[in-house]
């Protein structure tokens, strides 16, 4: 049953923030006709079982990694840029999973990651005043008045990356590359000499021995799938509604409406007002979706949003990605948890430690601190330890890549360091190294938790 007075068009009477004003009206209408007419991206069926797997994670029992580039862009899309994000994604869930003995939900920002809103409509640069960049599906990042002009052809572009970066990583993810006896392999030569690839090779090597264990005993890959291939979803904001309408289709098994251009879409924090379009438009579409709460958002408005958006309660429909800053989390994010758990609504508690840690460096680069990543991470986790919730993901930017984006981590990227290899095409992502050690950061906090959970059900066994 479809959501009362919705349709895939009817966040077209709201009111809209963050909309690109296209001057063709009639070139956009065309572009959105074809894609109307395209294949869906991903299906119903995947869409509810990421679904289901999320409603694990708001019990408690799995765990939901989800990241990617903060915006996929047309200049960078080759087989090398998409291999090596995977690789260092599957590093990270095989670190969680293993020391902490959770299933990982993993969802990438990625095949569909391309609109951006922004904070002011217009750039000015030495007194030329030209529309704000949103995203390659939008327009052209460069500074330059013919293509800073929305054009809609891109969302044709955009939605072909798409097709064709799912098709690679659905090749990845279940054609052998993701066997875990490929674990050693994922490591990427440039961290080979850093802490975190000892720290990874050890972990590999008990993967191994894991491995030969269970081969022994008649476990092995060639028998057994799920040590040889791995599900992996897609995720993006769902900015760009015109584009997202086109995606939208009707599954035919249940008649129930899907976003078709990614499996979670999420609503961004400068999108969510509860009476506007981008609210309208999640709110009658059956896939898991994500909610950035940032520090404006109110307890009230959390519990109005959460009964426009999951008014049934579905576990796994409702993600609610925490980006407060590390200096915030302690003092914003309880009244959040305890205003869900007095009404009694499930949501996967999620946190985005990049979001509310952005600053200005020496040289103009936007950059995070990695110690603040860090912190707002375990500062997430000790808050859900005071309120008796469960911390159920983490929400990164991050990328295969070399890159000096953020500065610190253990090879302790300096300001100074940033012009080196700064490639974002929006905001700074954690580099393959810092992604590593931010994954052995989430598998002790889990394990702690879990480990203490243990004494705590069995006193018996404390000392
Ligand atoms: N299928 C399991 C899972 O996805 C185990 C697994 C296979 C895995 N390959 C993986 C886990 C790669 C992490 C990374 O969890
Ligand atoms: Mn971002």
């Amino acid at each position: 049953m479809s959501a009362e007075n919705w349709s895939p068009s009817s966040w077209r009477s709201k009111p809209i923030e963050q909309s690109p004003v296209y001057p063709d009206a009639a070139a956009l209408a065309e572009v959105e006709r074809q894609l109307a007419g395209f294949p869906p991206l991903v299906f119903a069926g995947e869409a509810r079982k990421l679904k289901r797997m999320l409603g694990k994670v708001a019990n408690g029992e799995a765990f939901l990694l989800q990241g990617g580039d903060c915006a996929e862009s047309f200049g960078e899309h080759s087989a090398d840029n998409i291999r090596d994000f995977f690789r260092v994604f599957l590093q990270m869930a095989v670190v969680e999973t293993f020391a902490a003995a959770l299933p990982v939900v993993k969802v990438g920002r990625v095949a569909g990651q391309f609109a951006k809103p922004r904070s002011a409509p217009m750039e000015d640069v030495g007194g030329v005043s030209l529309p704000s960049y949103r995203g390659d599906i939008v327009n052209d990042i460069a500074f330059n008045e013919a293509v800073r002009v929305p054009d809609p052809h891109r969302q044709l572009m955009a939605y072909r990356q798409s097709a064709a970066t799912l098709n690679l990583i659905r090749a990845f993810a279940t054609g052998g590359y993701a066997n875990l006896e490929n674990a050693h392999q994922w490591m990427l030569g440039f961290v080979k000499d850093s802490p975190q690839s000892a720290r990874y090779q050890a972990l590999a090597d008990e993967i191994s021995a894991t491995l030969g264990f269970m081969r022994a005993i008649g476990l092995d890959p060639e028998s057994h799938q799920e040590l040889r291939q791995t599900d992996f979803y897609t995720s993006h904001e769902a900015l760009l509604l015109g584009y997202e309408e086109a995606l939208t289709r009707v599954d035919s098994t249940t008649g129930d409406f899907y976003s078709t251009s990614g499996h979670m879409i999420w609503i961004g924090d400068r999108t969510r007002q509860e009476d506007h379009a981008h609210v309208e438009y999640m709110r009658g579409v059956k896939n898991p979706i994500g909610l950035k709460c940032g520090p404006s958002l109110t307890p009230d408005g959390l519990l109005r949003l959460i009964d426009v958006l999951n008014p049934e309660n579905e576990p796994g429909r409702l993600t609610l990605i925490c980006r407060f800053g590390a200096d915030k989390v302690e003092a914003g994010l309880p009244q959040l948890i305890r205003a869900v758990q007095a009404e009694g609504r499930s949501v996967v508690w999620s946190c985005d430690p990049m979001h509310g840690n952005t600053v200005k460096a020496a040289g103009g680069y936007k950059t995070r601190p990695f110690e603040r990543i860090m912190s707002e991470i375990r500062s997430f986790f000790a808050v859900h330890q005071s309120e008796g919730t469960y911390p159920g993901g983490v929400h990164l930017e991050m990328t295969g890549k070399n890159v000096t984006e953020c500065t610190g981590g253990a090879r302790a990227i300096s300001e100074a360091d940033l012009r080196d290899r700064y490639h974002t095409y929006c905001d700074p992502r954690l580099n393959a190294e810092q992604a590593i050690e931010v994954a052995f950061l989430i598998a002790e906090l889990l394990k702690a938790r879990r480990d203490q959970r243990g004494l705590a059900a069995h006193p018996a066994a404390a000392e």
